[in-house]
This record gives structure tokens, C-alpha cells and sequence, in this order.
């Protein structure tokens, strides 16, 4: 059970290019959570640089996490509970918040969790997105993580996880990000594509990669496939440079339909993927709570369609809130939450960070 009554839990994640500091009351109420993305730090580079990740993250911590404590009304004296991301991610992103928690935890002597990434990204579905206490996390559920750098299908029992199948090459948001690129988007692409997904009709179709009978993923050979029909409506003079219609209203002129079009295929064929291998799952073996979660379940289409699937099988579908799709410290916290209850902790002077780890 967690030490003094009803603990506060900190929870820190850095382990990519988002810095960001929770605090989540023992009911997995997320009081505040503070996200600093480094875009604009990145951006010329086109992608996530990890030396300058690193940098930025020791930079950004100390407003984050005030921010953090403001909009939560509390000091470190509320705090009951330490948690940190300790992996996977980029090494020297992971230890300037696992330091910190590190750091924290022994100097106030607070138990402390080493938080396995994608562990955050399972349970974050049951969080709520309106200030409200997580749902209950059923003993039993099948998780899927889309993310920029995992596509895989978990089964979890009593916080046991196995894994079921997973990306042999790019995750889902990751092939987004790279034909995005190659469109001339700005980083990260991924939302990007799928904007202007919305803006035209499919075309041509895709086929969905099959991989045997596995439940494992690729998206390698789509985004290929995808960047091969940039290259022929180029070599036709078709226009395909999107850089300059990017934006949070983008609006591209009709000779950029063609382009637009690849980009709506591209994503059916992606989630039609994600779609197939969840049939298959059920087929072998059908079950009740299916909870999904990365910054690639913000996919639009893939949140269209997978409340249809779900009704289909009267599987109790469980999508993240938008606010948690993406890389967070609440779901940090709120993993160490789960972790507590079965009264599993880390020494904190004993963890390490680690670029790559099982769950
Ligand atoms: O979970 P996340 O914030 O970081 C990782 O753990 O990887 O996921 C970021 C990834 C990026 O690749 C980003 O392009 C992708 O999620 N992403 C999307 C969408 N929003 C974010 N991919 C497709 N459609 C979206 N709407
Ligand atoms: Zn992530």
C-alpha cells in the first residue's frame, strides 16, 4: 500500500524530446501535467537530435516542473511518491530526468519507481482527461502501442505484460514522420500527414503488409511503396513539396490532390495494417478490454475506425485521451501507481538508464 495517507506521485519522463513533469493523486487524478516540447530546437535539423535533447532538457526541467507544482496548488512537501522514466529511449535524454528523480527521491527519502516507457504508455488509456480519478485498470486487457518509436500488441495480466507481436522496422509514427519528410513537411510530420490525409480521397490503394500469420507489424515497405508513388508524379511534373502549406489550417491548392491523396492512402493502408492485426489477435483468442495508447493513436482515422471494430466484436474499447497520447509524465506517474499497488519500488541509487530494455 502507498507509504502516508493518499501520496501525491511525481512523475518525470524525458526520454525523448518532450520534457515533462505530473503530479497525480493516488486515484491516478491527474492534478497537473506540464509537456515542454523542443520543436523549435529541432526543427532545422528535421528530426530529434539527441545531444541537443539532452541539453534542452536541463534547460527546460526547472520551469517545467514549477509549472507542474503551480498548476497543481502543491510544493514538494505534498509529494509521496518519485517516479522517472528510466528507458527506452535516448540515453542522455533518459538520465537528466531519471538524475532528478534519483536525486529527489533519496534526498527526501521517498520510495522511487524506474518507470519502463511503454509501461507508461499501456495503462495511460485509464486516465481521465477531464481532471477526474483513472478508471479502474482491469486485471485483464490487451494494449496496443502506436508510437513514433513502438507499434506493438501487449497482453497484461495482474501487471504481468507478454508481448504479442511487434514492428519488425519503423513504428507507425515513425513511417508518417519519414514520408512526411520526404514531402517536405516540417518535423514532426506525423500529425501533419494526417491533417492533410483528411483533404482527399485515398489513392492509389495500398496493400497492407501481411507479415505470415504473426501478429507483428511493418510499415517499412509501405512507406517505400508510398515514397515510390512520390517519385512517379514527380517524374510526371506533378507538384509534391507540401513545405509550404503546413500549418494548423493547411490549405493546398488543387494541384497538390494528387500528393494529398498518396499521403490518405498511405494512412488507410497503415491503420487498415493496425485494423488486420486485431482480427487476428481476436480470432485466436478472443478478449474484453482492448486499451490504446501512443502518440500515433491520435491518428484521426485510426480513432474513426477503431470504435467500429471494437462495437463489431463488443470488445470494451479503451482509446487514450488526446492530452495523453503523446509523450507525458502523468502516465509516467500513474504507471508507478500500478507498480506501488503491487508493491514493486527501486532503489534509487541502485537504477540505471537504458537506451533499450524489455517490458
Ligand atoms: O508517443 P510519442 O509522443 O513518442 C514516442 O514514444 O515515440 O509518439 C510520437 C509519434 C511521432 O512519430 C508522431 O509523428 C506520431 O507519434 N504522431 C502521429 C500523429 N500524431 C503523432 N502519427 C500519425 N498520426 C497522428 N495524428
Ligand atoms: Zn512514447
Amino acid at each position: 500500500m502507498p507509504p502516508r495517507d493518499a501520496p501525491l506521485v511525481l512523475g518525470i519522463e524525458t526520454s525523448c524530446d518532450d520534457t515533462a513533469c505530473a503530479i497525480v493523486a493516488a486515484d491516478g487524478r491527474v492534478l497537473a501535467s506540464a509537456v515542454s516540447s523542443q520543436l523549435e530546437a529541432h526543427r532545422p535539423f528535421g528530426g530529434v537530435v539527441p545531444e541537443i535533447a539532452s541539453r534542452e532538457h536541463l534547460r527546460n526541467w526547472p520551469a517545467v516542473s514549477a509549472e507542474a507544482f503551480e498548476r497543481a496548488g502543491v510544493t514538494l512537501d505534498d509529494v509521496g511518491v518519485v517516479a522517472a522514466t528510466r528507458g527506452p529511449g535516448l540515453i542522455g535524454a533518459l538520465l537528466v530526468g531519471l538524475s532528478v528523480g534519483r536525486a529527489l527521491s533519496w534526498a527526501r527519502g521517498l520510495p522511487f519507481h524506474a518507470v519502463h516507457h511503454l509501461e507508461g504508455h499501456l495503462y495511460s488509456p485509464f486516465l481521465s482527461a477531464h481532471g477526474l480519478p483513472a478508471d479502474e485498470v482491469p486485471p485483464r486487457f490487451v494494449g496496443l502501442v502506436v508510437s513514433g518509436g513502438h507499434t506493438a500488441l501487449y497482453r497484461v495480466e495482474d501487471g504481468e505484460v507478454e508481448t504479442e507481436g511487434e514492428t519488425r522496422d519503423d513504428a507507425m509514427g515513425e513511417a508518417f514522420d519519414k514520408l512526411g519528410k520526404r514531402v517536405g513537411l516540417p518535423y514532426p510530420q506525423g500529425p501533419v500527414v494526417d491533417s492533410l490525409g483528411e483533404l482527399a480521397e485515398p489513392q492509389p490503394r495500398m496493400p497492407v503488409p501481411r507479415c505470415g500469420e504473426t501478429l507483428d507489424f511493418s510499415f517499412s515497405g509501405l512507406k517505400t511503396r508510398a515514397i515510390q508513388e512520390v517519385e512517379k508524379l514527380e517524374r510526371r511534373g506533378v507538384p509534391t513539396d507540401l513545405g509550404g502549406v503546413a500549418g494548423p489550417e493547411p490549405s493546398p491548392g488543387p494541384e497538390l490532390l494528387p500528393v494529398l491523396s498518396l499521403l490518405a492512402a498511405f494512412r488507410r493502408a497503415a491503420v487498415r495494417q493496425v485494423l488486420d492485426r486485431l482480427e487476428r489477435m481476436h480470432r485466436r483468442g478472443s478478449f474484453e478490454v482492448l486499451a490504446v495508447s501512443g502518440g500515433a493513436a491520435a491518428n484521426r482515422e485510426l480513432r474513426r475506425a477503431l470504435p467500429e471494430w471494437a462495437e463489431e466484436k463488443g470488445v470494451d474499447l479503451r482509446l487514450v485521451p488526446l492530452r495523453y497520447s503523446g509523450d507525458n509524465a502523468a502516465m509516467i506517474a500513474w504507471a508507478a501507481l500500478q507498480r506501488e499497488r503491487r508493491g514493486r519500488r527501486d532503489d534509487p541509487l541502485a537504477v540505471t538508464a537504458a537506451s533499450r530494455i524489455p517490458l
